[in-house]
C-alpha cells in the first residue's frame, strides 16, 4: 500500500477478513472469487462473498452480501466505518456501481475503502468512489 491510509493497522486486518471470505465464494460461472469485509462503527466486522446464480443476473456481489448480513445481524442502525475488498484471482476489483449505491445507504462518507486496483492495493474515501449517490429527499 502506498497511500495516506496505509498506516491504519485496522485496514490490514480487515483485508484478511475479506480474503478469508473470498474462500467461500460461490462462483462456478465466472470463477471470480471475491470477499468483502465491513468494519462497523460499533466495532463489529462482518464479511461476505459473491454468490452466483445460473440465471446470471441474480448474482449477488461480495459487498452487498456483507452488507445484507450486517443489517440482518445488527439491525438497521448500523453504520459502516471501513470496507476492504479482496479477490483470489490476482485481479483488480473495485466495488461495482450497484454495490457503491447500496453501500451509500449505510456508510460514513469518509470511510476508507481498500480494494485491489490495477496498480496494486488502493484506498479511497467512499465519497471519492461515489461522489453523487442517488438520494430521495422526501417532502
Ligand atoms: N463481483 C463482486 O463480488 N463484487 C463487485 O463489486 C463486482 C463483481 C462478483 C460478481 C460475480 O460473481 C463476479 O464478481 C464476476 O463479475
Amino acid at each position: 500500500m502506498s497511500d495516506q491510509y496505509s498506516t491504519l493497522p485496522a485496514l490490514d486486518s480487515l483485508l484478511d477478513y475479506a480474503q478469508q471470505a473470498a474462500l467461500h465464494a460461490y462462483a462456478p460461472y465466472s470463477k471470480f472469487r471475491v470477499g468483502a469485509a465491513l468494519q462497523l462503527t460499533n466495532g463489529e466486522i462482518v464479511s461476505g462473498t459473491n454468490v452466483e446464480n445460473v440465471s446470471y443476473g441474480l448474482t449477488i456481489c461480495a459487498e452487498r452480501s456483507a452488507l445484507v448480513r450486517a443489517v440482518s445481524q445488527f439491525g438497521p442502525e448500523i453504520r459502516i466505518a471501513a470496507v476492504a475488498i479482496a479477490n483470489l484471482n490476482k485481479a483488480a476489483s473495485p466495488p461495482c456501481g450497484a454495490c457503491r449505491q447500496v453501500l451509500a445507504e449505510f456508510i460514513v462518507p469518509e470511510a476508507p475503502v481498500l480494494f485491489p486496483a490495477a496498480s496494486g492495493l488502493r484506498t479511497m474515501a467512499f465519497s471519492e468512489l461515489l461522489p453523487l449517490s442517488f438520494d430521495m429527499k422526501l417532502k
